[in-house]
């Protein structure tokens, strides 16, 4: 499928649940990809207001329905705590608007099932907005390990850790806090994808006030590959990641999921061990604009789920997450 809309298609209205940074980097972005942003909602007057002028919003409302019932709306961005991604979703899906919400999706695999089943039934557009993989640089680096420039591919390496304030949301298991859900699944959603599908996994942590805020991970892949990956809210893990073959191996330096360079370790002594080849795919606006090109020429093409991040995709991840988290309460000294 092409990833860009129609020409002649109407342009996507959007609109924003939730005025965090997330949704200060996302709107700009919707407009680069051709979007218009029609509404905003947000808790409270004086936030929401506050983001709609910083943004030149038209509508602000801190009534939830009043969104949803918007006839000049066609898709919701689900930017709020992950705890609250399920309710405002679905809700979202039953007033009859396309949703992309924040990863993760929710917070279990089984509850991104009924989102997904939701969607279905109300025959409305549903996805993740996993953007790193409509990253060009993703892409590219997806294509050659597919076109066997790395030989067979064996391992991933990867890591997501910063040490975030503690008192966000990040820190709260209320709001859905969770290190796996938030920085890890984007390791985990890496390997998966170089790689294939898990079927070993073995995972330690740390566990505070009923947050996983640090995971070591372990993947084993059906094809015979393995992953080692971290993630961490307390301490910084080099945010680098990498994948190996047979016939080399490719870099993503820091932040892995985010970047715009890798280097290619393959097709020669000279790349392997002195001058790698480099790949370059600058960034587009704050990252997100691929992702949302993608997303409105799906809903614009009539399709209900995204083929570059479909629900078999995201909820194959979902139940790897859930499964590292289940380890960590298990065995963590809470
Ligand atoms: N794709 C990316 O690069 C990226 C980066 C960061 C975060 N994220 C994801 O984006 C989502 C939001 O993360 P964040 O760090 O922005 O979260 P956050 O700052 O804690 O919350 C975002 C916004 O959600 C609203 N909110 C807070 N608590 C709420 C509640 N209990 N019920 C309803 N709304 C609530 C608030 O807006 P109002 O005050 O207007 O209600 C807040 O500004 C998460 O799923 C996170 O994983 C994605």
């Amino acid at each position: 499928m092409s990833s860009e809309p129609s020409t002649d298609a109407p342009p996507l209205r959007w609109g924003i649940l939730g005025t965090g940074r997330i949704s200060e980097s996302f709107v700009p972005d919707i407009r680069a990809a051709g979007g218009v942003v029609g509404a905003v909602w947000g808790r409270r007057t004086e936030t929401v207001e506050a983001f709609a002028a910083a943004h030149g919003i038209p509508r602000s409302t801190t009534e939830l329905d009043a969104l949803l019932g918007d006839p000049g709306i066609d898709i919701v961005y689900v930017a709020t705590p992950p705890a609250t991604h399920l309710e405002l979703a679905a809700r979202a899906l039953q007033a009859g608007k396309h949703v992309l919400v924040e990863k993760p999706m929710t917070t279990s695999a089984v509850d991104s099932a009924r989102l997904f089943e939701i969607a279905a039934v109300n025959d409305r557009f549903v996805m993740e907005a996993m953007w790193m993989k409509f990253n060009p640089l993703h892409l590219e680096v997806a294509r050659q390990v597919r076109d066997g420039v790395l030989g067979i591919p064996r391992y991933v390496r990867g890591a997501f850790g910063m040490p975030f304030p503690s008192g966000g949301s990040r820190w709260r298991a209320d709001l859905g806090g969770s290190t796996v859900l938030d920085q890890g699944i984007y390791p985990v959603t890496l390997a998966e994808w170089l790689l294939g599908p898990v079927v070993l996994i073995t995972a330690t942590g740390a566990v505070r006030d009923g947050v996983d805020v640090a995971a070591q991970i372990t993947l084993g892949h059906l094809d015979g590959g393995s992953s080692q990956l971290a993630c961490s809210v307390l301490e910084f893990l080099d945010p680098s990641a990498s994948i190996s073959g047979t016939a080399g191996w490719i870099e993503i330096p820091a932040m892995f999921w985010a970047g715009g360079v890798a280097r290619v370790h393959a097709g020669s002594q000279g790349a392997l061990f002195g001058d790698p080849i480099p790949l370059l795919r600058p960034r587009e606006g704050n990252g997100y604009v691929p992702m949302i090109r993608s997303v409105a020429a799906a809903v614009t093409a009539g399709t209900r789920e995204n083929p570059e991040h479909d629900a078999a995709a995201t909820l194959s991840t979902a139940r790897v997450l859930d499964n590292i988290r289940q380890q960590i309460f298990a065995n963590a000294e809470q």
